[in-house]
């Protein structure tokens, strides 16, 4: 294990920096229990970087970023002063530029958090999304052919390959196997008959390898359905880009709030940092009121700390979010208290 990691730490725009001043709390909380070395490198991208120079990023954040062990994101999106396909961008790139193919959000009910869903007792909730994170849906692959014309038509093509069907899959099997066994793929071969059938054929390739875990594919339209109906039934997901993005948000609500949503976006062969951040987004809503729940971005923490080999301390963070989720007094308005950013971030670093 190294002496020290380094983290990259980019708390982004609106929420993103309140969460993310709670994780860095947290984080020193850990190294002071754990005797674990993190060197934080902070970053002001975004909406405040757009400010002073221009852009959201300087060119060569690829280049900065590349060294790190780890990058840690709050959450970018300023929209009221710039365009999201211009905030968002450097997050794609540096998926895609990264090699960050998979992407992990794990949805768990705990103890002590309403659900929207009737009658599910805590626990009864416990899956992980594995989504593509590097091609399908997302590759800038189209065009916009006479803009603004009356006869405009634009092109936005989908480009799933075999290597990146195969390499998401067997990761998703791996990750079953270490859980309660059991796969489902979101499909939509009734509908796109060239892209998913692929992934149905490679499915059922890719089972063949993993004869110890049970496997079904769902068309995603059904799966949707049966997150709310019975998502007890789920353990690992595995979706493409896009349908991963919109089964997160889903799983996320029905474990209580996108406020506890965390993820990660990894690169498991290491060649390249992996980023860690909550599923929710800068929201402007209620941004600068000191309100927002930090405890999705505490548990992309634990995910980094989890990647790096610190399983201890990662553990030690989960169940300091458990203890307070079922102690109930210190929450934010999301999960129906009264408490504030701080005010939790700093009741994790005491329970760590
Ligand atoms: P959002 O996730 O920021 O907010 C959705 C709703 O959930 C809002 O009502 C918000 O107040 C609430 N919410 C989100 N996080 C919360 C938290 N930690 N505690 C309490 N309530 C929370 O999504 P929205 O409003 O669609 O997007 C806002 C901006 O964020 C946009 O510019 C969008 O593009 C960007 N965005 C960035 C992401 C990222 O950085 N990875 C991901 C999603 C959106
Ligand atoms: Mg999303």
């Amino acid at each position: 294990m190294p002496d020290e990691y380094q983290i990259a730490v980019c708390p982004g725009d609106g929420i993103g920096v309140e969460v993310t001043a709670e994780v860095v709390k947290v984080l020193c909380a850990v190294e002071r229990r754990f005797g674990v070395n993190l060197r934080l490198t902070e970053f002001d991208w975004g909406g405040r970087h757009w400010e002073r120079t221009g852009t959201v990023v300087p060119d060569d954040f690829l280049q900065i970023l590349r060294p790190f062990d780890a990058i840690f994101l709050g959450a970018v999106g300023d929209p009221g002063n710039l365009p999201d396909h211009i905030t968002l961008v450097p997050l794609i790139r540096i998926r895609q530029s990264f090699d960050q193919y998979v992407c992990l959000r794990p949805a768990k009910l705990f103890a002590g958090v309403p659900t929207p869903l009737e009658g599910k007792s805590p626990g009864s909730i416990d899956m992980v999304i594995v989504r593509e994170n590097s091609e399908g849906e997302y590759t800038d692959a189209g065009g916009i052919f006479k803009h603004g014309k009356p006869h405009e038509l634009s092109l936005q093509t989908a480009i799933h390959t075999r290597v990146g069907v195969e390499r998401i899959l067997r990761h998703a099997f791996n990750l079953a196997r270490g859980r309660r066994k059991h796969l489902t793929m979101a499909t939509k071969s009734n509908a796109m008959k060239f892209s998913m059938v692929m992934w149905d054929e490679i499915l059922a390739d890719v089972a063949r390898q993993f004869p110890d875990v049970q496997s079904e594919k769902c068309h995603v339209d059904a799966l949707a359905m049966n997150f709310v109906r019975r998502p007890e039934s789920y353990d690992v997901v595995v979706a493409t880009n896009l349908f991963g993005d919109i089964l997160s948000d889903l799983s996320s609500v029905i474990t209580g709030s996108l406020g506890l949503a965390p993820s990660a976006n990894i690169n498991p062969e290491r060649e390249y940092p992996s980023l860690f951040e909550p599923v929710h987004g800068s929201a402007p809503d209620i941004a600068g009121k000191g309100i927002a729940n930090p405890l999705a971005a505490i548990r992309s923490a634990a995910m980094m700390l989890d990647f790096l080999g610190e399983r201890d301390a990662a553990v030690c963070i989960e169940e300091s979010v458990a203890s307070n989720l079922s102690d109930s007094r210190m929450r934010t308005a999301d999960l129906g208290g009264a408490a504030s950013t701080a005010e939790v971030g700093d009741d994790i670093a005491l329970r760590i």
